[in-house]
């Protein structure tokens, strides 16, 4: 990555993303190159081009219309990511190496190598949004790496600043120079204090830190497979997704009144740790969880 932009939110993040592909793709190929390729499921904000950008219908009803120049493809199906970026002469594939508010669903990495490799062919920006998945939650610093694919654009936030509001998206050598002075600016974007907490977060996502996410992802996942009304876990690094017998809001409640924060994700309990909560705290919260999710 060669560049940054700092902005306030996730949403902002992905929108810059968004403008550097289509600005990209119409200097490169013609001004017919606007569209935006996400998949279903996914999950990129609550803007109205990144409402658009969100593969999943029922966030769109009560909003439209939305922006134009955006369609979702089945995560998954290379060859229907194929065909509708030829169709609609594709500016970008946008998607989140794992789908969090989508049921925290990874997209694999066979799949994400051959978008990577077809998008790498055709000329076509590949953006990964690592808004939940970056900062060091999935085991590595950033998702994508997990896959060893290389995208051309890069949007994180969330635990970036460590709660305080801060957005970044990274452009790669690609997109480094598509903004001239003034195509894009933000009032607050890059604040002293919002990046002080950024640099201080960075600074600990180090060797030690990421061994420790994986090893407490292992721990979850060890103490609840098997465990009773527990059917699946999903999920990378301290990003996990438990299918219970029970319905999930039912967990989550449950869990809340004994002092565990989690939440769904579609039919799932979605669980996003502090990547350093200590072991024993972690223990406590494994319990917590199996006895809600139990008969
Ligand atoms: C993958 C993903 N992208 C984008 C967003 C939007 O981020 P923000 O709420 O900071 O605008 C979210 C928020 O949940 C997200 O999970």
């Amino acid at each position: 990555m060669s560049k940054v932009f700092f902005s306030n939110s996730g949403a902002e993040a992905n929108e810059c993303a968004i403008k550097a592909a289509r600005k990209y793709a119409a200097a490169e190929k013609g001004e017919d190159y606007y569209t935006v390729i996400t998949l279903k499921n996914s999950f990129h904000g609550r803007t109205l081009t990144t409402l658009a950008a969100t593969g999943q219908e029922h966030y769109h009803e009560l909003f439209k219309p939305l922006t134009p120049g955006f369609v979702s493809v089945e995560a998954g199906n290379f060859e229907e990511l194929v065909k509708t970026a030829e169709e609609c002469k594709a500016a970008a594939v946008m998607m989140e190496c794992v789908q969090g508010e989508g049921g925290v669903v990874p997209i694999g990495e066979e799949y994400a190598k051959k978008v990577e490799a077809y998008c790498k062919e055709n000329n076509i920006v590949l953006i990964i949004d690592e808004v939940q998945t970056g900062n060091g939650r999935s085991g590595k610093l950033y998702s994508y790496m997990n896959y060893g694919i290389n995208p051309d654009a890069v949007s994180t936030a969330k635990g970036l600043a460590g709660g305080l509001p801060l957005g970044a998206t990274l452009l790669g050598e690609k997109l480094k120079d598509v903004f001239a002075h003034g195509d894009h600016g933000s009032t607050f974007g890059g604040n002293p204090v919002c990046c002080a907490a950024a640099v201080s977060v960075l600074s600990r996502i180090d060797d030690k830190l990421l061994d420790e996410v994986k090893a407490k992802a292992e721990y979850i996942h060890k103490e609840l497979s098997g465990s009773e009304g527990i059917e699946d876990i999903s999920g990378m690094g301290l990003m996990i997704g438990i299918k219970t017998a029970k319905p999930a809001g039912e967990v989550v409640k449950t869990c809340m009144e004994n002092g565990v924060l989690c939440l769904t994700a579609k039919d799932r309990v979605r669980l996003l740790p502090a990547l350093n909560i200590d072991f024993d705290l972690l223990k406590k919260a494994v319990d917590v969880i199996k006895k809600a999710a139990a008969n």
